[in-house]
């Protein structure tokens, strides 16, 4: 990517287009083309061809979606599947339509089958049924990725997919009602210490493992990726190493300082056992991650202090 090159990121205001925009700024990057929901619906084929025709970027990024936690995503099927697949069938389509030199295309762990082995290698894709709770949302995520690799069978556009895992970092979802695990224990950890409770409830038995990428590691992979990597197949992108709850809950309750109980409500369901991605491929191309979990969870949690409300 040239440094005066028009970058396009899609959903500049969210965790992960965020994180992006931070990471090519510090790069010298400074030639942006940027739009809110507000002033860009990109769920309308009429307004993302007008925005495209007129800004014509040389390089997208993917990151706008609508995106949730397990209850929203099994709540909110039909609107997950509709404004995931306009959202990016009207910007990939554009981007052939005005030559776009690379576009990146965010997808996510969802998106392999619930049974796969683990841990989970690209080529497991479409190779048997997804986690019903959230099919809407990776089926239109494993369209992008088609999408992507049709274009550029078809046109030799050079689309881009990447499946990032967990995610972790400044302007994550902080409402219980609908974010993901690390967020909601930090949160609760927290507001336990503040109000001095005996003990924080944590849902399922700790016994599943999850591995967790910090936002800033991401955007560095997808930057990295934008400047070497230009194949149909997707990559994973996460750190290779994956955590039980329950030392996770341990971990953020040493960062919290809380001094209480753990209590596991085994009623609630676990979820899969295990999810953790195959990172060899990027590892491959010479990329690693840096933030390890501590010092990502310990500088998000100073920063979920500034701004917490107890
Ligand atoms: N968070 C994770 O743990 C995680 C893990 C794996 C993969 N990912 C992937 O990373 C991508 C971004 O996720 P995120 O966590 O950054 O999500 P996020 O914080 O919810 O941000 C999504 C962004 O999409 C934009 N958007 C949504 N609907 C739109 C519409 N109709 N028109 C225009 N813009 C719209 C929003 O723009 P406004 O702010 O302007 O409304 C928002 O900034 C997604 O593809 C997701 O699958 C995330």
């Amino acid at each position: 990517m040239e440094k005066n090159a028009k970058i396009y990121i899609a959903g500049h205001r969210g965790m992960v287009g965020s994180a992006i925009l931070r990471n090519l700024q510090s790069k010298g990057y400074e030639n942006f083309v940027l739009r809110t929901s507000r002033e860009l619906d990109l769920r309308s084929q009429q307004e993302v061809a007008e925005f495209f025709a007129a800004e014509k970027p040389d390089y997208v990024f993917l990151a706008a979606a609508k995106v949730g936690g397990i209850h929203a995503n099994n709540t909110y099927r039909a609107e997950f599947l509709y404004d995931n697949l306009m959202i990016q069938n009207n910007i990939i389509h554009q981007s052939y339509v005005h030559k776009v030199k690379k576009l990146q295309f965010l997808g996510s762990s969802c998106i392999y089958p619930k049974m796969a082995p683990q841990p989970l290698k690209e080529e497991y894709l479409l190779t048997g049924p997804l986690e019903a709770t959230n099919e809407p949302y990776a089926i239109a995520k494993i369209a992008g990725i088609k999408m992507c690799e049709a274009y550029r069978a078809q046109y030799g556009c050079h689309f881009i997919s990447v499946m990032p895992t967990n995610l972790y970092g400044p302007h994550d979802n902080y409402d219980l009602n609908n974010s993901h695990v690390l967020p909601a224990l930090l949160r609760k950890f927290h507001e336990a210490k503040v109000k001095q409770d005996e003990s924080v409830e944590i849902w399922g038995t700790g016994s599943p493992k999850r591995e967790f990428l910090h936002v800033d590691d991401l955007a560095e992979a997808c930057v990295f990726l934008m400047e070497n990597y230009d194949e149909a197949e997707l990559v994973n992108v996460g750190t290779g190493e994956d955590i039980s709850i329950k030392d996770l809950a341990l971990l953020i309750k040493d960062i919290v300082g809380f001094e209480g109980a753990l209590r596991f409500d085994a009623s609630k369901p676990d979820g899969t056992p295990r999810k953790l991605m195959d990172v060899s491929k990027l590892h491959n191309y010479g990329w690693r991650h840096q933030i390890e979990l501590r010092e990502g969870i310990a500088s998000v949690y100073q920063l979920y202090v500034k701004e917490a409300v107890v």
